[in-house]
């Protein structure tokens, strides 16, 4: 079965403001290219050929102008979708109902940059017949995520953002589900921040026992702040540095 692939890549970047005021977030710079090219080579270097990108906002015409066909990155093609409004990540999620049919999907947040390649857990999540993967990374800042609580070895509940975290595993914006997804976000309700969030799509999931996760390998940084900007430059760099050299 086909595996496909969404990135989501709108919102409005509050946290970046003024960066963001006149562009989108994933089209600001890390190191040599523009956000959102990582995400999209991390999905091509795992075997995924049909991709969506879903954006919104006023620069959504950028991503088309920069990436057109996807050629670049060995494409024949890229769908495209738009999300009115602020309605969270869950929200931009339900877009790609219609591109996804009746194939399993990997999502995966334009901000998030990593170092491997994720493409044995998607062969992994290929043969598993039903549910949802996570894929988990121990940081020293848990309270900046969603975090996994985890119990002889199985994720039994998620936490947005807690301030007391029940573990060090951050749930990385890489979420591989099946189409499920789509009954689960429409009967989703908005949180106190007013959004749908990717949270509780993932505790639907827990509570129907349909769950799985990987630890992630390499390391992994989201670029949504300043100091995860910063972050996500100097990683990028220093490997970059370092293919240079050899
Ligand atoms: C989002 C998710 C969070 C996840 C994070 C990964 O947070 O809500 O669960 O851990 O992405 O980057 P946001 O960056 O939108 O605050």
């Amino acid at each position: 079965m086909a595996i496909k692939g969404v990135i989501l890549a709108g919102g409005l970047g509050t946290r970046l403001s003024p960066l963001t005021k006149i562009t989108n977030k994933h089209l600001l710079p890390i190191y040599c290219k523009p956000m959102i090219y990582y995400p999209l080579e991390t999905l091509v270097g795992a075997g995924i050929e049909e991709i969506l990108i879903v954006t919104g906002g006023r620069n959504a015409g950028d991503f088309l102008r920069l990436l057109g066909n996807g050629s670049e990155f060995g494409l024949n093609h890229i769908n495209y979708a738009y999300q009115e409004g602020e309605g969270g990540i869950a929200e931009a999620l339900g877009l790609a109902k219609h591109f996804a049919g009746n194939d399993k999907i990997v999502v995966m947040l334009g901000d998030n940059i990593i170092q491997k390649s994720i493409k044995k857990y998607v062969d992994d999540f290929r043969k598993e017949p039903r549910g949802a993967k996570l894929l988990l990374k121990k940081v020293s800042d848990p309270e900046r995520f969603g975090v996994a609580e985890l119990k002889e070895g199985k994720i039994v509940a998620i936490e947005e953002k807690p301030r007391k975290p029940k573990s060090d595993y951050a749930v990385t914006g890489i979420y591989m589900y099946d189409n499920q997804v789509f009954d689960i976000v429409k009967n989703l309700r908005p949180s106190k921040r007013g959004e749908l969030e990717i949270t509780d799509v993932n505790n639907a999931y827990i509570k129907k026992g349909e769950i799985t996760y990987g630890i992630l390998g390499g390391w992994w940084t989201d670029s949504g702040t300043f100091d995860s900007l910063l972050r996500a430059n100097n990683l990028v760099a220093k490997d970059s540095g370092r293919k240079r050299k050899t």
